[in-house]
């Protein structure tokens, strides 16, 4: 029957025989997935494993310095943060077309890894190769990356539709049967604190799939300070633990007229998109206290800039996805 210690037992030893005395990377996202993948990667290697952080200048604001603080302290994992912003930022420039720019991120995460890779034995020569690379997939990625039996891709995540064909990392998916739910049960059963475990999803492309339209350093910066905001108001309404994610998307390519002081503005659209869900494979709109939707509206609109509509998207899933891209 299941528990989460017959599966932490089961993959702890799948893994040792996997991997052997040789050495494996993981690269940590800031996000639930990959932080109990790597808990139980180390479970199982130990000091075999060193995870990889990969800023690549599409996470919201503060994430980097939340992996560096929460997730070594709870574990003592050897941590390696790579700075990959300028890469991803090219590789980026002038991509509009969702599938596209997840295909582009898929592919410079799996370069930062190999980098990464190159730059561990080269610090440890005499050591084990390092071929394994851990990744933190679950089984509604599979299913919707169109990996499961018979369905349709609906999207490419960025750790399964979205990796390059000459992979040379073996693959370590620990959580490929799980869902959600019974993936924050493992990260408790093995030690993880609350700010961890009880995070809420966010997608590894980041920030990038939330900016309709081409992603610049400018509107990453716009986008992130109005992510901040909602984020903020969310947390301060004690709303944290009913929605099941909020993304806030930004409509780049649309503008639209309105009114500010004595002037006439042009500026951009901001989305809210509070979910409710089990499992993120279906999922439905937020019905959210209105005074939180106004005190949100009003300080993004305020605080800024280039943005003067905040609209709410009301669509469940299906058959919208919870992402907009
Ligand atoms: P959608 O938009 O497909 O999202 O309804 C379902 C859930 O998956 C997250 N998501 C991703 N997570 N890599 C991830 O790690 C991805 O490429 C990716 N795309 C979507 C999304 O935030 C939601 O929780």
């Amino acid at each position: 029957s299941w528990t989460t210690g017959n599966v932490i037992d089961e993959q702890v030893t799948a893994i040792q025989a996997q991997v052997g005395t040789k050495r494996a990377i993981c690269g940590l996202s800031g996000g639930v997935d990959s932080a109990v993948a790597a808990a139980l990667v180390q479970k199982a290697i130990g000091s075999q494993l060193t995870c990889v952080y990969v800023d690549h200048g599409l996470m919201r604001k503060g994430e980097t310095e939340q992996v560096e603080k929460d997730f070594v302290a709870a574990t003592g994992v050897q941590l390696k943060v790579v700075d990959a912003q300028e890469r991803f930022l090219a590789a980026l420039a002038g991509v509009s077309d969702p599938e596209e720019k997840r295909k582009i991120i898929g592919r410079e995460f799996i370069r930062v890894f190999e980098q990464a890779q190159a730059e561990i034995v080269a610090e440890a020569p005499g050591d084990q190769p390092v071929e394994f690379l851990v990744q933190g997939t679950l089984y509604p990625d599979v299913v919707e990356s169109g990996g499961g039996t018979g369905t349709a891709n609906i999207k490419s995540h960025h750790n399964v539709g979205g990796l390059p064909e000459d992979l040379e990392f073996q693959l370590i998916e620990p959580l490929r049967k799980l869902f959600k739910d019974e993936v924050r049960m493992v990260g408790q059963e093995l030690g993880l604190p609350d700010e961890i475990v009880q995070r809420q999803p966010f997608p590894g492309p980041g920030l990038g799939i939330r900016i309709v339209g081409e992603v610049t350093r400018d509107r990453l910066d716009l986008l992130r300070e109005a992510d901040a905001i909602a984020r903020e108001e969310l947390t301060a309404a004690g709303l944290d633990r009913e929605i099941w994610q909020c993304p806030v998307v930004l409509l780049a390519d649309v503008r639209s007229v309105g009114v500010q002081g004595d002037g006439r503005t042009y500026g951009h659209p901001i989305v809210l998109r509070p979910v409710s869900s089990e499992d993120a494979m279906t999922a439905d709109w937020s019905r959210l206290p209105y005074e939180v939707l106004a005190k949100i509206s009003t300080r993004i609109t305020n605080e800024v800039a280039d943005v003067n509509r905040v609209v709410l998207d009301v669509t469940s899933k299906p058959p919208g996805t919870i992402e907009w891209e």
